[in-house]
């Protein structure tokens, strides 16, 4: 027999120089990878080697084993550089082929537009925020506690009547449940997890079980919340002389409060603007006739007692209105129930693009 080694059995260093050339020649990670099992796996090559050695007589053995680890750890630190090398490839090849360019304008067919509700919700966001109001939520589903008793609407109080009211199966604490049927006890659960100073507004769905022209038995609402040590009903005046006029965008918008009455505020008052009504259209600004658009007062010491609130330390507003009806205004939506027939034609029509998103600084519509 020949001492020459044949291709499968060649000497370490042999070895050695061919793996090291295969790992530089591999293309790819799954390449690399096999290179690594084939040299370095279980049946590997030089595992196989090494698991020889052990039929080498003592001498042999200490030499070969020698060479062997020295082998086996020149070929991990060489598949170890080629991965770093070939993983920095990946990355910069797949940063090259996903790469966006962000300042191309969108594309002419994104046809998709905003519900004049979200649009409204933007809108009304923007303004409050420059105001120092945060956004706070609630759920659908309320515990009668909030939706009412907390409120200043005890069991049996005749104010619950007017409500409306969606009521659900009881909860399995044997609660009375109900579909909120207005936004306040988002006040209720912001004054019982926050202590004040509190300034929030609340957007989103109430519930009234009622349809007709004007009513849906889903629609939106906004309420707003401030609770401090000094905030007073000039405040209160203040904040939505300044709503109404940024909203309408009419800077003499003639905005009245009436007398009112709500549980849960003391004082209370109705907000009007300015309008004009004839000829089937509804106009804006100093013509003299009044139209509603909201709920408001300070809060009742009750109601700040209820909650966790010292009513001889804090004291504060609340106001509540539907979003529909100032979008109807606004955008001259006739009916409200078109908002929920979920028309394309009337989205088309009605809706907003969605990238430009309303702002106190660059203006609320575009
Ligand atoms: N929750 C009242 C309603 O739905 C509106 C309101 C809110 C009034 C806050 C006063 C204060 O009619």
């Amino acid at each position: 027999m020949s001492s020459t080694p044949t291709p499968d059995a060649p000497t370490p260093d042999a070895l050695k120089t061919e793996l090291i050339t295969a790992i530089g020649s591999a293309g790819d990670l799954a390449a690399l990878e096999e290179v690594r099992v084939a040299a370095l796996g279980k049946k590997g090559r030089v595992t196989t080697l090494m698991k020889a050695l052990g039929q080498l007589d003592p001498e042999t053995r200490k030499a070969r084993g020698a060479e062997l680890n020295q082998v086996k750890d020149e070929v991990a630190a060489a598949l170890e550089a080629r991965r770093g090398v070939l993983q920095d490839q990946a990355l910069a090849a797949r940063l090259a082929a996903e790469q966006i360019d962000i300042t191309l304008p969108p594309r002419p067919e994104t046809t998709g537009r905003l519900h004049p509700i979200s649009q409204t919700i933007d809108e009304l966001t923007a303004i409050f925020a420059e105001m120092g109001y945060v956004v706070a939520e609630g759920p659908d589903i309320e515990g009668d506690f909030y939706n009412f008793t907390a409120l200043n609407m005890p069991p049996e109080h005749p104010a619950r009547q007017m409500h409306d009211t969606f009521y659900l199966p009881d909860a399995p604490d044997g609660s009375q449940r109900v579909l909120r049927t207005h936004t306040s006890p988002v006040q209720v659960r912001t004054m019982l997890s926050q202590a004040p100073p509190i300034r929030i507004i609340a957007p989103g769905r109430t519930y009234r079980s009622d349809y007709d022209m004007t009513h849906t038995p889903m629609f939106h609402q906004v309420e707003g919340l401030v609770v401090d040590e000094t905030t007073h009903m000039g405040h209160l005046k203040g904040c939505l002389i300044e709503l109404c006029r940024a909203f309408f965008d009419v800077d003499d918008l003639p905005v009245r409060f009436r007398p009112s009455f709500f549980p849960f505020t003391e004082p209370s008052a109705e907000v009007d603007i300015g309008c004009k009504r004839g000829g089937g259209e509804l106009k804006l600004g100093n013509y003299g006739d009044w139209l509603e658009i909201l709920g408001c007062g300070m809060v009742h010491p009750k109601v700040l007692e209820m909650c966790g609130v010292d009513p001889t330390r804090y004291q504060g507003f609340a106001f509540g209105m539907g979003i529909e009806r100032i979008a109807m205004l606004k955008y001259g939506i006739p009916d409200l129930r078109t908002f929920f027939e979920a028309d394309l034609r009337w989205l088309r029509h009605y809706g907003f693009v969605p990238l430009d998103m309303p702002s106190m600084a660059q203006g609320l519509t575009w």
